[in-house]
């Protein structure tokens, strides 16, 4: 039913494996709460509902510790000197948001504790425990001690204050401004539960194209309000600021960083916003950038304009994570170049609490790009990553693509910054150059749709998205496994054709949309369906053309010393890999090279059906999809399989929509017939 969509990957069905039930009907007999926190009291209602749903009894609440096989829950002050001294050593394993789940004895009685520095610790240990029984897992001899590896794991919502979401496909944005301060929807605190689930403990609430009234009284009191609901979940509130606020509701006539008004007028806006929201975390800035105002209206630069943010917020212990997404049209020739051009110089200017956020790739979030060269490259900055977890360049939300295979792809990437094994994720978690202050941000696939992202399967992808944030070595498939088990069945016949089908997904929709390393060929403004064909925007670096750059002689865009040379911003060894046409990988061939209609790929097909071959296995791969979906009918709830059955039927069509589409565009150029085993448009 509706509410099975709506209730993520937190079903807590009753079990169905009598073997499973039995041994955690023995293993938990009662649960003992020693906090006294909200936070400790969320735990405790989360458990004691987790566990009544799934092993279909009630389980005692006990005021102190009686019996064996009780659950003891509470934070290290909390827990009596005999319990602690089970697990001293473990609590220097953990940091402060870290927690340990163990067996011990206590008094020669069997007990499992759950712990942590501080209750959101033991919060999130309540989950990691909730999980195992949700994915069946022994609980007869426990042992987990984990942490997070990246201290600012934030959703991006790029939602508008009149509830639109730019590149939301979900419906309308979950906060509801003209209800708040005084109405509290229970969606924010099923939202905050949701993410506390998975770890993630920031969330930026507005659009980074900001709009400057969220800075009023009149907003302040409606975002304290959300800020006071997530705050026991463990989350922060953070706002996009705008640049040019000052003016527009500060009443001064300019917003220039060096101007001492324009300073302090930041100054006393972070100590109202403090005032009320203790523990804000800070602003997410996009300025100078598709049109935003930044400190360059005003002479100024990149570092000028987030130190003096910084200033205002330091005293406070905020942070400002400042946005390296620019590029211009005056210097077109490579957008790709620009970011890198641009901020690599400001190694080591920004102030310490400043934290520079970079797209996974340089372009803009396509189905696959290379890492940014930024990643690595500015060794005495703070950097963190964005992903999109909305599918603005993927089928929005009618395609099931599951997306932490290429966040994967993108952390384990090897910048060779220092040496072999310097990997993007080893830079996102600070271990490359010590670097204190990390973070990673998701922008939002979440809207007041039932189901939250409007396909069922990309809940999987705000999922995925807040347990690689956790944790950037996790395993997509290992992620996928979980998700499936929670979210439907443990029924080994459902998951592992769906996991199959999940995995595959991601590179079924590259090859039916951007194969080769073909990138930014989707229609224009919104991005959805094919416009290889639009080349009269206003911007040369809108138009798809720009990047296909598909002629008689062939098609790609040179990146290599031959053409932009962008190559020469990664680290020497990545750059001879790139740059060479030999070892270029060919996932990424288009993107860095123009290369002939005729070339030999690997595989001695010449690159023109070699191309055409991929967009036919990108609709075969769909075909797949729906295969293995149909088959699932009997393990699942009606209502969820036919909703997704409708969508990849829709993929289906829209997958030939691209082939028949950029096949039919390209042969324009290439001269030449389709090779056997690519069907003919319709
Ligand atoms: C993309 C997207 C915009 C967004 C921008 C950004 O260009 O299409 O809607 O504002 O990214 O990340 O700032």
């Amino acid at each position: 039913s509706a509410q099975k969509d709506y209730r993520l990957w937190l079903q807590y069905d009753k079990i169905t494996n009598l073997q499973v039930t039995q041994e955690y009907k023995m293993g938990i007999k009662g649960i003992v709460s020693l906090g006294n926190s909200e936070t400790s009291t969320i735990s405790l209602r989360e458990l004691e509902s987790g566990l009544t749903n799934m092993l279909g009894n009630k389980i005692e609440i006990k005021s102190k510790i009686e019996g064996e096989n009780n659950l003891i829950i509470g934070s290290q002050s909390s827990l009596s000197s005999d319990i602690q001294k089970n697990i001293l050593s473990d609590f220097k394993r953990i940091n402060n948001e870290g927690f340990i789940i163990k067996s011990i004895s206590l008094k020669n009685k069997k007990q499992i504790v759950i712990t942590g520095k501080n209750d959101v610790g033991v919060l999130y240990g309540v989950y990691n425990f909730l999980r195992l029984l949700q994915t069946n897992k022994s609980i007869s001899n426990l042992n987990v001690i984990d942490s997070p590896k990246i201290n600012l794991r934030v959703l991006n919502h790029w939602d508008n204050l009149d509830r639109t979401v730019e590149r939301g496909y979900a419906g309308f944005s979950l906060w509801n401004w003209q209800k708040l301060p005084d109405f509290i929807d229970q969606r924010y605190i099923d939202y905050a539960r949701a993410n506390a689930s998975v770890g993630i403990n920031g969330t930026v609430l507005t659009n980074v194209n900001a709009n400057a009234l969220i800075l009023t009284p009149q907003y302040l009191e409606k975002v304290e309000a959300l800020a006071n609901v997530f705050r026991p979940y463990g989350i922060k509130v953070y706002l996009t600021a705008r640049f040019s606020a000052p003016i527009e509701i500060g009443g001064l006539k300019t917003a220039d960083p060096k101007d001492a008004a324009v300073a302090n007028w930041w100054k006393e806006k972070a100590k109202e916003i403090y005032k009320r929201i203790p523990d804000f975390g800070g602003f997410l800035v996009k300025a100078n950038s598709e049109g935003q105002p930044g400190p360059q209206n005003y002479g100024r630069d990149h570092v000028d304009g987030a130190n003096m943010l910084a200033d205002a917020v330091a005293p406070f212990g905020g942070v400002i994570m400042w946005r390296a997404f620019v590029y211009s049209e005056h210097d077109a020739n490579d957008r790709a170049k620009q970011a890198y051009a641009e901020f690599q110089p400001y190694d080591g200017k920004f102030k310490a609490n400043v934290i520079v956020q970079v797209k996974n790739g340089a372009i803009d979030f396509q189905p696959r790009e290379p890492f940014h060269p930024l990643f690595g490259a500015m060794p005495k900055t703070p950097i963190m990553m964005e992903f999109q977890v909305t599918q603005e360049y993927l089928g929005f939300s009618t395609h099931l693509v599951y997306l932490p295979k290429l966040f994967q792809e993108v952390l384990e990437s090897d910048t060779y910054q220092k040496g072999k094994g310097s990997t993007v994720a080893k830079v996102v978690d600070g271990s490359l150059t010590n670097t204190k202050l990390t973070g990673i941000a998701g922008v939002s696939n979440i809207g007041n749709d039932l189901n939250w992202t409007g396909h069922p399967f990309a809940q999987a992808n705000w999922y995925g998205f807040g347990r690689l944030a956790w944790n950037p070595y996790l395993d997509a498939e290992v992620i996928a496994d979980e998700w499936l088990r929670c979210t439907f069945s443990n029924n080994k016949n459902f998951i592992n054709p769906i996991k199959n089908m999940m995995i595959k997904s991601r590179e079924a929709v590259i090859n039916y949309m951007t194969p080769l390393g073909l990138h930014h060929i989707m229609d224009t403004g919104h991005h959805y369906g094919p416009g290889p064909w639009v080349s009269d925007l206003s911007r040369p670096e809108w138009n798809p053309t720009y990047y296909h750059k598909a002629d008689k002689n062939g098609i790609g865009f040179d990146r290599s010393k031959t053409g932009t040379n962008a190559t020469a911003q990664y680290a020497t060894q990545v750059e001879k890999i790139f740059d060479n046409l030999e070892t270029c990988p060919e996932q990424d061939l288009l993107w860095f090279h123009h290369v002939s209609w005729d070339y030999k790929l690997k595989n001695g097909q010449t690159l023109w059906s070699g191309m055409a071959l991929k967009y036919q296995e990108g609709v075969n791969q769909v075909q797949e999809m729906q295969n293995s979906w149909n088959k699932a009918e009997k393990y699942i709830d009606a209502e969820r399989f036919k909703e997704v059955q409708m969508l990849l039927q829709i993929q289906y069509k829209e997958a030939k929509w691209w082939r028949d589409a950029c096949l039919l565009y390209f042969q324009q150029y290439s001269g030449k017939e389709l090779p056997v085993g690519v069907e003919k448009p319709t």
